[in-house]
């Protein structure tokens, strides 16, 4: 990654949406020249499993790295809730998604169809580490 810096999101922060109010969930975002290059936002339901819930990078800053700095830096957060297992869906059809899950080491679970919308469908992926 060149220049950006990835910040966490504070709790306390008006920038904080009704979703991310939500206990046991966290949001970094890339800052870039002062602006939001991409976020990344993640929960842990509960000890069992956390979940990647969003990923995104905006259009002009894609393929400089900081999608898979963000994905890094939130799979690390999840780690410190102790959790064995990171899931999250994707649509098949975003290869760019695919190939960075596939890259961090994310498994296929499941097809789920009818996922998204009557016509979309999703992979369930999953990340699965030593708690020990
Ligand atoms: C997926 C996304 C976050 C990747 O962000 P990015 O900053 O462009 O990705 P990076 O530059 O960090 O690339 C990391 C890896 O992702 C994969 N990748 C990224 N863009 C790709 C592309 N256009 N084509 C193929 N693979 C791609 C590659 O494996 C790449 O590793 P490499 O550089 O060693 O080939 C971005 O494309 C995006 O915002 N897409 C739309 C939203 C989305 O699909 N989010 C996921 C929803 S689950």
């Amino acid at each position: 990654m060149a220049t950006g810096v990835i910040v966490e999101l504070q709790r306390n922060s008006p920038k904080w949406g009704d979703e991310l109010r939500k206990k046991n969930s966290g949001l970094l975002y890339i800052e870039l020249d002062g602006a939001v290059a991409g976020y990344v936002m993640y929960s842990w339901p509960s000890s069992l499993y956390a979940s990647i819930t969003k990923l995104a990078v905006k259009d002009s800053c894609r393929r400089q790295g900081y999608g898979e700095s963000l994905l890094q830096a939130a799979i690390q957060k999840c780690r410190t809730r102790n959790v064995g297992r990171i899931s999250l869906h994707v649509d098949p059809l975003r290869t760019p998604a695919m190939n960075l899950y596939n890259k961090l080491g994310f498994k296929v679970d499941n097809l789920i169809q009818g996922y998204y919308s009557s016509d979309r469908n999703a992979y369930r992926l999953y990340l699965d580490f030593d708690t020990n």
